[in-house]
């Protein structure tokens, strides 16, 4: 019997692409190109199964014009990239990469808030370009993290792990999500109290974004929200781009409106609004939160793990549309 075809979109460890070889027929992009939707359609015929990127885009038109699909596997845990009521009206099986990147996301969610109120990268382009002549009583004054209320907007895995490392820090933490989480996870994390939107806003020193992109959340926080948020506050994204409205962030910084911002994530990445570049109370990093090599060598192999189970008929360990599954044959 011939192996199952199936298309990784992007470069990727080199054993991972070895691995998946043992049981399939392997389309590889080792050189990273990146597809036109036209050319990731013309390389999808004929496969049965997909490895894929959040940079890629699997639209209801792309499922349409792949009708030999059975399975895609994203490695990442956000997986707006991908409609997933197209795929499971198609039949076909949808994975995400879920805890692998927690705790490693948590990692540098800190690492930009500390970044972000401490003016870390700011302080240094100025060192780097020789400004730094004698030492001065109010240079690059930020804000304090320690004592400080965070508001973790998304209190999902993600979140409860950014609260958890709060408590060294003597904060108080609120949160806002779609609905309170268990009282005993609140506990565990710094005991979080839920609040609504508003309060946070209002009331929170460091507003952290950790919650999934969708329809819902698009612009979760746009120039009314900005406008609610304590004058010498910061924010941080390491969720998705378009839960933040660029251009009023853009703005409300450029104003002084808000203090500062630290930011993973962009609309339209990479091709991010010009308007950051010009600021200077604003940290930006390439959407790289979950990049340690131990975590993205987990992100991968997950990936691996579930396109293996979904093309050998078992249920792969992180489906997200099980609705795709009954009745299925490969
Ligand atoms: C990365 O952005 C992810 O969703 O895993």
């Amino acid at each position: 019997m011939s192996k199952p075809r199936v298309l990784v979109t992007r470069a990727v460890f080199p054993d991972v692409i070895e691995r998946l070889s043992q049981h399939f027929a392997v389309e590889s992009n080792q050189e990273d190109l990146i597809f036109t939707p036209d050319e990731l359609a013309s390389r999808l015929q004929g496969k049965q199964g997909i490895f894929l990127t959040p940079s890629e885009r699997i639209s209801a038109d792309l499922i349409d014009r792949c009708p030999g699909l059975k399975a895609i596997c994203n490695m990442a845990v956000g997986y707006n990239n991908i409609d997933v009521d197209a795929a499971t009206r198609a039949g076909i099986v949808v994975t995400n990469t879920p805890d692998v990147l927690n705790e490693t996301t948590a990692d540098f969610a800190w690492a930009l808030l500390m970044a972000t109120a401490r003016r870390v990268t700011e302080s240094e382009h100025w060192l780097r370009a020789g400004e730094w002549k004698k030492w001065r009583y109010d240079s690059f004054l930020g804000a304090d993290v320690h004592g400080a209320t965070l508001g973790i907007i998304g209190m999902g895995r993600i979140g409860q792990a950014v609260a958890r490392r709060s408590t060294g820090f003597d904060m108080q933490v609120i949160y806002h999500n779609r609905r309170p989480i268990a009282p005993e996870l609140e506990a565990r994390a710094n005991n979080a109290r839920y609040v609504d939107k508003e309060e946070l806003l209002r009331t929170a020193d460091h507003v952290m974004l950790v919650l999934p992109y969708s329809a819902e959340t698009h612009h979760t926080v746009g120039a009314a929200e900005l406008a609610l948020m304590k004058p010498g506050a910061t924010l941080v994204n390491v969720a998705r781009g378009g839960i933040v409205d660029d251009k009023a962030l853009i703005a409300a910084l450029r104003e002084g409106r808000i203090a500062a911002a630290g930011l993973d994530v962009f609309e339209n990445e990479p091709a991010f609004d010009p308007g950051f570049l010009a600021l200077k109370n604003v940290v930006l990093t390439p959407h790289i939160a979950s990049a340690s090599e131990p975590t993205r060598r987990a992100m991968a192999e997950c990936a691996e793990a579930n396109l293996v189970a979904a093309l050998s008929g078992k249920t792969p360990p992180n489906m997200l549309n099980p609705a795709a599954w009954p009745g299925r044959s490969n």
